[in-house]
This record gives structure tokens, sequence and C-alpha cells, in this order.
């Protein structure tokens, strides 16, 4: 298994990956979108063959209401692929690169109040805080937790 940052030919079986593990799905456009303008900040972990088996798809927040920040826009993992640390890796990856290429201060993201895995994850493994509860983020009605971490 092997990490690595993502490229153009990525987004495709990014987008088959995120299809497969989240509700929330994005077109195409908006996965170049976030290879073109920031190459840097999203991984992809691949399986022995060069499969796809996880995604942090991230960018800039850079909002000029808000101080500039890094934002994970998703991450997931297949199944079979679970509980191996590669969450934590992509995640680790991407922060670093928020701070040293773009020196931000911080990241932030967005979970679903129900999402156990993904929170234990942030919250204790990653060591992000819950800033806020956004209701009804999501488009079913669920309330997001939104999340932060200093850099
Ligand atoms: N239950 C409890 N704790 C968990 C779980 C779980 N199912 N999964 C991860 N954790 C916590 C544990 O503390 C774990 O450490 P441990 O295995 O030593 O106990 C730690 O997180 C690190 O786990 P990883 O192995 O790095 O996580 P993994 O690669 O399995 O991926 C993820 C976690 C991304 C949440 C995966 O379960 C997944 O793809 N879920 C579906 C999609 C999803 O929910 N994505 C996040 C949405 S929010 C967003 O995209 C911004």
């Amino acid at each position: 298994m092997n990490i690595r940052e993502a490229t153009m030919d990525d987004m495709i079986p990014m987008q088959n990956c995120n299809l497969h593990n989240l509700p929330e799905n994005y077109q195409m456009k908006y996965y170049f979108y976030h290879a073109l303008t920031w190459p840097q900040l999203s991984y992809v972990a691949e399986d022995e063959k060069g499969r796809i088996i996880g995604y942090v798809l991230a960018k800039l927040e850079d909002d000029p209401s808000v101080e500039p920040h890094g934002h994970i826009t998703s991450l997931s993992v297949m199944r079979t692929y679970r509980r191996l640390g590669v969450a934590e890796k992509l995640m680790t990856q991407s922060q670093n690169a928020m701070r040293d290429v773009f020196g931000c201060k911080y990241v932030s993201l967005h979970v679903r109040k129900s999402n156990r895995a993904a929170l234990q994850l942030y919250r204790d493994t990653l060591n992000f805080t819950v800033q806020d509860i956004e209701k009804k983020y999501y488009a079913d009605g669920e309330d997001a937790y939104a999340c932060r971490k200093i850099l």
C-alpha cells in the first residue's frame, strides 16, 4: 500500500471511491477544481496493483471573510482497507502540505453527528476539536459538527 499526491488521472477513481463510501458526492468538475488549484493538498492510497483504495480531497478556504485555512472536502477509505491507519496517514500528509506549502494556521472540516468512526478519527486520533454544530448542514437534514485543528 502506497500513499502519494493525487494527480489528474486519479480523479475518476477518487470519485468512484467516494460514491462507494459516502452520500456526499460531487461532480467531476469539482474534483478537477481541487486538483488544478491546490495539487499539493489531495492524496490517494493505492494497493499493490495501483488501485485507489482511499483518498483525501482537500482545498484552501479562501473566502475573504475568514482567515485563509485548509479545508478537508472529503475523506474515505474502501471498506476492506479500514482500521489500517490509511485515513490517518492521508490526513497527516494533507495537513502537513497545508502548513508547509500554504502557511495555513488551521484546518477545518464537517462531519455528520452520527458518523462515530470519523468523529473518533478526527477528535481522538488527529486532535481536532468540535467548534460548532451546524444545524441541518447536510441535504437530508442531519446536523454537522464543524471541527478544527491548529496546525
Ligand atoms: N470506529 C471507531 N474508531 C474508528 C473507526 C471506527 N469504525 N475507524 C477509525 N477509527 C479511529 C480509531 O481511533 C483508529 O485508530 P485504531 O484503529 O488504532 O483504533 C483511528 O481512527 C485511525 O483509523 P484509520 O485506520 O486511519 O481510519 P480508516 O483508514 O479506517 O478510515 C474513515 C476512517 C475514513 C472514517 C473510514 O471509516 C471511512 O471511509 N468511512 C466512510 C466514509 C466517511 O465517513 N468519511 C469521513 C466523512 S467526513 C469528511 O469527509 C470531511
